[in-house]
């Protein structure tokens, strides 16, 4: 039996066609290879999970690759090169994990071997992993042979945090930014690798593993990943997200009410969730119910929301530090049933309406995999 590869590596794109999204880089590095006109040094900044590794492996493999048509930019993934690009062995791409050890004898090594000419294709390509792990030593280092880089060598930085790379590094590279994926693109990649897999995902069940993802197709790949193992039969909604420990909106849309209405804690086993995504579920319903109120012109309404909505974000931070946090919710909901009741009479200054209210909290994804492997 061949041994499991997770769909996170098996669909890694191998061509530019294949990688969703990211015209603007694609387009750019796909000409600046037919054209002969690669820059010496990229920085691929962005979202997380977004194909930036993904794109520096490709512009490295079309660079040495020795069957790529002349006015093509796609790599063969046939001749020696390709292979052992793929494979994760070839010698003249260099992959530096600049989180692992902050890359300091990393870069004392590269800037020993830098000059040496490639093995075997005609470029050396160094990526750079979370180049914003950086020390600042290394960071002096690099910026000493990006100062001077030799023909054959071209670097790829890639950062989810491009505010920590010294503008000094930035003014070296051409950048190019990596956008979060739309819920349409996640499905669409989804229901490929599904129909690839045959395996059958219910449209709904795609659709939430989609919004769960927040933008980030790695963490898309990974959520089914851990569904198909798990599913026997086709992936239901109701399956995804038992194993997503997703609420059902319906329910929490009534443990709103029961919220409001003071009833609270009874109502919480309903919503049979994990406690986060619940908090997180009230959260937005409150949000929705807030800006409807304030539409309305409703401004007792519009109050009473935002002290509820100011707990609940409060819960929110406090649910992650506890090891046990079903009494801290059940407590928190009740003392707001009780509180919100009052508040109506009380003269007690109520928080203010947060000017910006996050769509998309961040820091707390579901289970997602972060670093599942390369
Ligand atoms: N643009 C994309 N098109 C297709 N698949 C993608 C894309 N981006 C990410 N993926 C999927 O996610 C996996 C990880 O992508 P990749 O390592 O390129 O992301 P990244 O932007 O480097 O992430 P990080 O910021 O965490 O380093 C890929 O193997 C692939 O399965
Ligand atoms: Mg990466
Ligand atoms: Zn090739």
């Amino acid at each position: 039996m061949p041994e499991y590869q997770s769909l996170y590596r098996k669909y890694r794109s191998q061509t530019f066609a294949d990688l969703v999204g990211q015209d603007a880089a694609s387009r750019a590095l796909q000409g600046a290879i037919i054209g002969g006109r690669v820059s010496h040094a990229y920085l691929f900044s962005g979202s997380r999970g977004t194909g930036k590794t993904s794109a520096a492996r490709l512009l490295a493999k079309a660079l040495n690759c020795s069957g790529r048509a002349r006015d093509s930019a796609e790599p063969c993934n046939k001749c020696q090169s390709c292979v052992e690009m793929t494979a994760g062995s070839a010698l003249d791409l260099i992959e530096i994990d600049a989180a692992s050890n902050r890359g300091i004898d990393e870069i004392r090594d590269l800037r020993e071997k830098v000059n040496l000419a490639p093995a075997v294709g005609p470029f050396k390509v160094y990526i750079i992993d979370e180049a914003h792990m950086l020390t600042e030593p290394a960071f002096n280092a690099l910026l000493k042979t990006l100062e001077e880089p030799p023909a054959h060598v071209v670097f790829v930085l890639c950062t989810t945090d491009a505010q920590k790379i010294p503008l000094t590094v930035i003014g070296r590279c051409q950048q190019f930014v990596f956008r979060r994926h739309s819920e349409d693109q996640i499905v669409a990649r989804l229901t490929h690798i599904a129909k690839t897999e045959d395996v059958s995902v219910d449209a709904e069940a795609m659709q939430l593993i989609a919004r769960t993802a927040q933008g980030s197709m790695r963490d898309a790949v990974g959520l089914l990943d851990q569904l198909v193992p798990l599913a026997s039969g086709p992936i239901s909604l109701e399956g995804a997200r038992s194993l997503l420990g997703i609420a059902d909106p319906r329910l929490l849309d009534e443990l709103l009410d029961h919220v409001l209405e003071g009833r609270a804690a009874e109502a919480l086993d309903a919503a049979g969730a994990e406690l986060r995504q619940v908090v997180r579920g009230l959260m937005e319903g409150c949000r929705d119910r807030l800006v409807a109120a304030l539409s309305r012109h409703d401004q007792a309404g519009a109050r009473r929301l935002s002290a509820v909505l100011d707990a609940l974000l409060h819960l929110d931070g406090e649910v992650r530090r506890h090891a046990e946090p079903r009494f801290l919710v059940e407590a928190t909901l009740a003392r707001l049933a009780v509180e919100v009741g009052l508040g109506e009479q009380s003269s007690a200054p109520h928080p203010a309406v947060p000017a910006a209210l996050p769509t998309s909290p961040q820091g707390g994804e579901v289970k997602a995999p972060h670093k599942a492997g390369r």
